[in-house]
């Protein structure tokens, strides 16, 4: 069963926002919250980057926003996060384009794929979902710094209750593997990342959130079969309704995080429905785990990530 929620949308949550003069980069921007969120900045201003890594899929989602809103901006750029050498050529192309970035919106994700490999070998939900975006942010740091005041949005889930990050097995190398356990892992990996990042941006003004968008309809359940579905709604509170946002309402968490003067001040936290999450409380649909907002483990997962792109980086 579904429900329809009620919520404000991308275009109500930037209203009377202007971002002249802004350069804000997109993953995942081929397809769902991503094409959605770069329509929006864009709208407001802002010359968007929208990146992802099937170049005809991308050109056809930039094109189909150019012909919608012929006065907006729209560059793209190729990147496969799920190859880190692939990150490392996007990134220095990106800092050569765009010495100074004021928005980074890591909206690209995986879902509970069968267990695979990235090229590097990482298992795919925690190496796209995470490391590819740890790699990315952290090599386009000089340009974020160049142009503070900026933000960086991470693209968490719900789904990072499902489980806390593995330190033991990030890789499920020794451990039956589980495709909503990684996707949890992955996920609460991205929260994680967000309050180690803003820990070290937040003195130059770069700040770090981690968004729920919402549960909404799009490419992300193309590995999902009619069990999934009856999982998810059986985790659901309540009467066991999924309830569904529109794509609208779902990138509005993303460009609310982004662009909101209410965060003014704020960063290394976890938004849900254009709010503030609270901690999770038993019986309630939303909130954010403890767990995952845990310094100590932030810094840890800082360092294993270094560790696995192999590089450290002066942030
Ligand atoms: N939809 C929801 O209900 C929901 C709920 C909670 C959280 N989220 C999060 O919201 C974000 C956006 O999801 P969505 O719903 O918009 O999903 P989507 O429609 O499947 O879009 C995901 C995007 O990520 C890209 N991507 C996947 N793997 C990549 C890789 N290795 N390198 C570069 N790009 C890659 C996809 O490109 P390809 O098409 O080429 O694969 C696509 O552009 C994800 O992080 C997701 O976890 C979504």
């Amino acid at each position: 069963m579904a429900a329809f929620n009620a919520g404000p949308t991308t275009d109500e949550v930037i209203e009377g926002i202007s971002l002249a003069g802004d350069i804000a980069l997109v993953t995942g921007a081929s397809s769902g919250l991503g094409v959605e969120t770069s329509r929006a900045l864009a709208a407001a201003g802002a010359e968007v980057v929208m990146l992802a890594r099937d170049a005809a899929k991308l050109e056809a989602a930039a094109d189909a926003l150019r012909e919608a809103d012929p006065g907006a901006t729209f560059h793209t750029h190729l990147v496969d996060l799920a190859d880190l050498a692939s990150v490392r050529r996007a990134a220095a192309d990106l800092l050569e384009s765009y010495p100074t970035i004021q928005l980074l919106i890591n909206n690209a994700g995986v879902m509970a794929c069968p267990l695979m490999r990235t090229a590097d070998g990482f298992e795919m939900q925690f190496g796209t979902n995470h490391l590819g975006h740890f790699l990315l942010t952290c090599l386009l740091q000089p340009a974020l710094l160049a142009g503070a005041p900026g933000r960086v949005v991470n693209l968490s889930s719900g789904g990072h209750r499902f489980a806390n990050f593995n330190f033991d097995d990030p890789n499920y190398a020794s451990r039956d593997y589980d495709k909503w356990q990684a996707y949890g892992e992955s996920k609460t990996a991205n929260v994680l990342f967000t309050v180690g990042l803003d820990a070290r941006l937040k003195a130059s003004d770069v700040r770090a959130f981690a968004v729920h968008p919402g549960v909404i309809m799009t490419e992300l359940s193309r590995h999902m079969q009619q069990e999934d579905f009856e999982a998810l709604s059986a985790r659901a509170p309540g009467d066991g309704e999924l309830t569904f946002k529109s794509v609208e309402q779902g990138a509005a968490t993303s460009t609310w995080a982004a662009t909101s003067p209410d965060l003014e001040g704020r960063g290394g936290i976890y938004l849900e429905d254009c709010q503030i999450a609270a901690p999770v409380a038993p019986g309630s649909a939303g909130g954010v785990e403890d767990y995952a907002l845990d310094s100590d483990a932030a810094e840890r997962l800082w360092r294993l990530s270094e560790e696995l792109v192999g590089e450290r980086f002066a942030l």
